[in-house]
């Protein structure tokens, strides 16, 4: 048989469910930290979630500094560079500013906070290691305190936005994984709807990706399928009243599974063409994976297995054993969830302007999420579906 690698990265420990950040001083003891810089935004600090953290750190004698700079949701160099600035002796090592860094927030925070980590100990600026593996020493350690839930917290990928050339750098490395994750619901409460109905359907749509990508294999298939089962079943009810638990308990499962998913099999178009829109337009990209999740899904329909498709649909609770039928069906219950979601409809709505299209359709197919999706299209089959999308 030739040769065919799957190896699967997650980070280390993974404390997951309702109350889980109880057992972070029993994850952080063994470690010995002096000292850690928590990267977050002023929203987690007023909502009192870094005060919670602050109080662990002290019982563990843990001295730490605050960079709040995290300004919006799509994580930018100059977010990185002022991150950094709580580095002045970086690389230095007697004179070691922070042991490890403390992330606390959605996948904006931690891909800011995977960013910073990185360029920590390997110098230089964030954009020179855009691509895979291009980080060549171990980022400081991470600990991603969940409080959104789109999988960031366990991934080695972090996307961090070139505003000088409207790109969204995806950059992923083994040396990036964070060594902790926590889903503890609790922290996920205070999420207003529209934001928890975006990154839920972040979660669907990657899941979907990630099940029908070239490097999909049969860890990621259970994890990703798994992931579209809760997703689909529980995205209503956490919409429909924040403070049901049981329902963000399963949303963040169904999180840390699409992050798992991802992050060993890969994604497809329409985070290759979400994370254009992103680079030029600054808005959730929940919202764009759900205006593009069912044209994409359409588009590539000829590239997946009749046995795939169904699969789909039947973790969706869809009963059919016909590729066409279940393809029908799963866009009609994805357009029906982002309409009871009141979501946007289309990309015009979020300010898309059709001038933009050739080169965020040119980007696209160089990011390298679209190196394996199903189908390889062209840049003229990119720009058709951004104009079905609009
Ligand atoms: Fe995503």
């Amino acid at each position: 048989m030739a040769e065919n690698t799957h190896n699967f990265y997650i980070p280390k420990t993974n404390l997951i469910g309702v109350g889980a950040i109880k057992d972070l001083p029993e994850a952080l003891m063994p470690l010995k930290l002096r000292k850690v810089l928590i990267v977050t935004d002023k929203n987690m600090i007023s909502l009192g979630y870094v005060d919670n953290i602050e109080k662990i750190l002290k019982a563990l004698f843990i001295a730490h500094d605050i960079f709040d700079g995290v300004l919006h949701s799509n994580p930018t160099v100059s977010f990185v560079e002022d991150g950094l600035a709580y580095f002045p002796f970086k690389l230095n090592v007697l004179a070691k500013d922070y042991d490890f860094i403390i992330s606390i927030g959605g996948g904006t925070n931690h891909d800011c906070a995977k960013a910073i980590a990185t360029v920590a100990t390997n110098s230089g600026s964030i954009g020179d290691y855009e691509g895979w593996k291009k980080v060549t020493k171990p980022a400081l350690p991470l600990v991603c305190i969940n409080t959104t839930g789109c999988g960031s917290e366990v991934t080695m990928f972090s996307i961090i936005t070139d505003n000088s050339r409207k790109v969204k750098m995806l950059i992923g490395s083994p040396f990036m994984m964070p060594s902790i994750s926590v889903n503890d619901p609790m922290f996920m409460a205070s999420m207003p709807n529209e934001l928890t109905a975006g990154v839920g359907f972040d979660v669907i749509a990657q899941c979907i990706e990630s099940y029908i990508c070239t490097e999909a294999s049969p860890i990621t298939d259970a994890l990703a399928l798994h992931g579209i089962n809760l997703a689909t079943q529980y995205l209503p009810r956490a919409y429909e009243n924040g403070n049901d638990l049981e329902a963000r308990e399963k949303m963040m499962y169904a999180s840390a599974m699409t992050g798992m998913a991802l992050n060993n099999a890969g994604l497809g178009y329409v985070h290759s063409m979400a994370h254009q829109l992103g680079g030029f337009y600054n808005e959730y990209h929940g919202n764009y994976d759900a205006i593009l999740l069912p044209f994409v899904l359409e588009y590539n329909a000829v590239s997946i297995s009749d046995e795939r498709m169904i699969k789909i649909a039947a973790a969706m609770n869809i009963k059919t054993d016909n590729k066409s039928e279940a393809l029908d069906k799963i866009i009609a219950s994805l357009l029906k969830m982002r309409y009871d979601f009141k979501m946007p409809t289309g990309l015009s709505q979020m300010g898309v302007k059709e001038k933009d299209m050739d080169q965020m359709s040119q980007n696209a197919l160089k990011d390298i999420t679209a190196l394996l999706n199903p189908r390889h299209g062209t840049v003229e089959d990119i720009k058709g579906l951004f104009k079905a999308a609009m």
